[in-house]
């Protein structure tokens, strides 16, 4: 298993570039599978996450064609779709996997697609995605750890449209039924829906490719369901989680860094929360924004919540961040129960954490020490790359296939600004 070693204490300077949303990724080569057309996708990053997507699709006789391995343009025609099906050995992966649902109950009425099952930031259920495909006329049934569905044996073996007010806002959920209805009969509307930037940019594509929804960026979308949709070409977003931590990695390391090939517009709540911690940021234009490390961070608190709040993907990193700010920070995670595991590795280091049930103390700031951790999910290992860019000494970060996910040549981009970092290659996976 690949490990990272990392010397802390560097300041870093110079500019890097964000690549393409891996969230915004898997939903829009997921909606591939809803024409038989061909469909040209730029900007996908280089992360595991994408490559275990298009093996899915593949496996369900999509034609994926790629220039280059890892590749950042994918060609994706799917003229028969014979294979309806998610197998447990790719879902167990990557639960992204459950995005194919939604394409596969509209283009052929028929899914079986294995549970996801949990993580290590939480049980994560699906119920609010099949829950919503029951109100389309969905008969659905588990079994062998598998969701089987049907769509109704109308003759058409067509979702029907339906009123969706969903229970709590679901970013994959959202999508997933959004891809359903875009080929049911009639219309959908879904309240309660989520407002990420990944499901405008899921939206953005399905109307290119003839699909009838309003309402992109509320939480509330109406899809007129059309009779089939057709081919299109589409570049992803860039990734605002990507693109936010480097903006904290700028801070923690009382750098000086511009990003570039990135969304600001995406990133306020970010952006206002460094702000409030004491940290320069300035948006240069509409793509590009600049960091400056404050000389001394001051404690800010933190509550996570669904877009345009705070993103949980960006809470491990801010973690980090709150280690090395004076006073304290209180962060409440409220999206997922178990989204704390790096605060113990953190606290290896050094760092002055206490955790109460969803929230977590920060006291700062802390002298952290380089050490060997380990990495529990995406989010975490880059919270703890950012706590060993500070620590003193080497830090060893284990099980770094999690970042793998998820962060496009993150060793690379950090070396380009001068981190001391690299990876040290380990046997298995
Ligand atoms: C998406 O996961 C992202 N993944 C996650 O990013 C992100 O952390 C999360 O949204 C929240 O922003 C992708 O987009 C592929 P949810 P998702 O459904 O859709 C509960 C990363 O690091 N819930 O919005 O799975 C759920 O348990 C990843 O890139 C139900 O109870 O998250 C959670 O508590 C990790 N029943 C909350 O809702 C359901 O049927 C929000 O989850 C669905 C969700």
């Amino acid at each position: 298993m690949d490990k990272f070693r990392i010397k802390g204490g560097k300041a870093l300077r110079g500019t890097v570039a964000i690549s393409g949303a891996k969230n915004s990724a898997l939903p829009v080569m997921a909606a591939a599978l809803l024409t038989a057309e061909k469909v040209t996708l730029h900007n996908i990053p280089k992360v595991r996450d994408l490559i275990t997507m298009s093996k899915l699709l593949a496996f369900m006789d999509a034609q994926v064609s790629i220039t280059e391995m890892p590749a950042s343009d994918y060609v994706i025609e799917t003229p028969k779709l014979n294979h309806a099906e998610a197998p447990y050995e790719l879902v167990k992966t990557m639960r992204a996997s459950v995005l194919t649902l939604g394409p596969l109950m509209a283009r052929v009425g028929v899914a079986r697609v294995s549970l996801p099952g949990g993580c290590a930031i939480g049980a994560r259920p699906v119920d609010l995605h099949l829950k919503a495909l029951e109100q389309m006329g969905a008969e659905i049934g588990t079994s062998h750890g598998y969701i089987e569905a049907q769509a109704p044996m109308n003759g058409k073996k067509r979702l029907k449209g339906a009123h969706i007010v969903f229970e709590r806002i679901t970013v994959t959920g959202t999508e997933n039924i959004l891809m359903a209805a875009v080929l049911a009969d009639g219309e959908t509307v879904l309240e309660n829906a989520a407002r990420e930037p990944e499901v405008t940019d899921l939206i953005v594509m399905l109307r290119k490719m003839g699909a009838q929804i309003c309402g992109d960026g509320t939480s509330t979308l109406r899809i007129r369901g059309v009779g089939e949709l057709h081919g299109t070409e589409h570049t992803v977003i860039p990734d605002r989680i990507e693109a936010g931590t480097f903006l904290v990695a700028g801070a923690i390391t009382g750098g000086d860094l511009t990003i570039t090939d990135c969304a600001p517009e995406h990133l306020g709540a970010v952006i206002a929360k460094l702000e409030q911690a004491g940290v320069r940021v300035d948006i240069a234009d509409k793509t590009t924004v600049r960091v400056r490390g404050a000389k001394k961070l001051v404690g800010a608190d933190v509550t996570t919540e669904e877009y345009p709040g705070f993103a949980t993907d960006m809470q491990a990193q801010y973690m980090a961040l709150a280690t090395q700010a004076e006073g304290t920070s209180v962060i409440s995670e409220r999206i997922f129960e178990n989204r704390f595991l790096h605060a113990s590795e953190m606290m290896r280091m050094g760092a002055n954490i206490s955790i109460e049930g969803h929230t977590a103390t920060v006291r700062g700031p802390a002298a952290l020490s380089g050490s060997v951790v380990q990495a529990s999910d995406l989010r975490a290992s880059a919270g703890l790359v950012l706590a060993g860019l500070v620590a003193n000494g080497e830090t060893l970060i284990e099980r770094v296939y999690h970042i793998d996910r998820g962060y496009e040549g993150i060793v690379e981009k950090l070396q380009g600004v001068g981190a001391d970092i690299e990876r040290v290659h380990g046997a298995g996976s």
